[in-house]
Order: C-alpha cells, then sequence, then structure tokens
C-alpha cells in the first residue's frame, strides 16, 4: 500500500482519454485500486480515478458515507470500477457544488444528470450494473469524465461559480449574516 502523488490541473495525464484495462482480476489492477483508495482516504477525498495518479487507466474508486447522503439513497462503502459505462436515465439536469483533488481547495457548481445507469466491471472479475441519483450520480458523472480527460470546470455554464471554497465559506456567512 502507499499514498500516490495527485496531478493537479494542467498535467497532460488528467487530459487524455485513459486506456481501457484489459483484465481487471491482474494483481497489478489490484495493487493500483488499493493505493488509489488509500491516497482518497488520506486526501480525504470521496472520488478518485487512476489518471489523477498518473496512472492513464480506466479505473475509479469511489465511496458516499453516510453524512453525504442528506437522507436520500443509501451509503456506499469503498467501490473500484473498471472501465465503466454511463447512461443518463432522465433529462433532468441538477446543479450541485464538486471539488476535485486535482483542483486543490477550489469548489464550482456543475450541472450533472440526475439520474443514471452505469455498467462497469469489478475487481473480482463480476460486473456491477446499478442505477444511481442524486449525489452518488454525481460522484460517479465526476469520476467517469476523469477517464475522458474532463474536469469539472469544463462542464460549468457560469465559471463565476468557481472559487476558492475557503473564500465561498465565508461570502456565505457573511451573507447568512446580513440577512438575519
Ligand atoms: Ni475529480
Amino acid at each position: 500500500m502507499a499514498i500516490l502523488k495527485i496531478a493537479r490541473m494542467g498535467h497532460p495525464v488528467l487530459m487524455q482519454r485513459a486506456r481501457e484495462v484489459p483484465d481487471p482480476t491482474d494483481p497489478a489492477v489490484h495493487s493500483l485500486i488499493n493505493d488509489m483508495a488509500e491516497t482518497m482516504f488520506d486526501a480525504p477525498g470521496i472520488g478518485l480515478a487512476a489518471p489523477q495518479v498518473h496512472i492513464p487507466a480506466r479505473i475509479v474508486v469511489f465511496h458516499i458515507p453516510d453524512e453525504r447522503c442528506n437522507n436520500i439513497g443509501e451509503s456506499i462503502p469503498l467501490t473500484a470500477l473498471i472501465n465503466p459505462q454511463i447512461k443518463p436515465l432522465c433529462d433532468e439536469i441538477e446543479d450541485g457544488i464538486e471539488g476535485c483533488l486535482s483542483l486543490p481547495e477550489m469548489v464550482g457548481t456543475v450541472p450533472r444528470y440526475k439520474r443514471i445507469f452505469y455498467k462497469a466491471e469489478l475487481p473480482d472479475g463480476n460486473t456491477i450494473e446499478r442505477e444511481a441519483e442524486g449525489y452518488h450520480a454525481r460522484v460517479v458523472q465526476h469520476e467517469c469524465d476523469h477517464l475522458d480527460g474532463i474536469l469539472y470546470p469544463m462542464r460549468m455554464n457560469d465559471i463565476s461559480k468557481l472559487g476558492y471554497s475557503e473564500e465561498m465559506a465565508k461570502a456565505k456567512a457573511l451573507e447568512e449574516l446580513s440577512s438575519e
């Protein structure tokens, strides 16, 4: 197990299409997944894609902790998806705030499909097929975008909603104070 270095926006590995993984049961794939999970929990983050640790392969890891469910949907334990594919299940788009370990300290408002279907290979060689909505759907869309060289600012409609989370938290606190 090792904590890997995370590539930041501007590094070419984040801007390319990642390669398919020919054998999800390959021990080298398992070892990479373990390192990605350790790196994600250390950061800490909700998800991590292999290009973010300088490996252009179609692998993502994520988890949805209890406190991020907002009582809708279930928490999801650590999950690794290999060669994932996503299909929107509706036309409905929802704005939500996202951050990314490759853009440290920043957040932005990003439109995402509200409900998706996704399919992927698992490290044990099985296939997972799942429907997801809300935060779960958002996380999977964000992570899978990394495999196609897309970072969340590239999905934003209004770039004025991108900023440093610390500044935005301060601005929000001031706004709430003045509205009291
Ligand atoms: Ni990200």
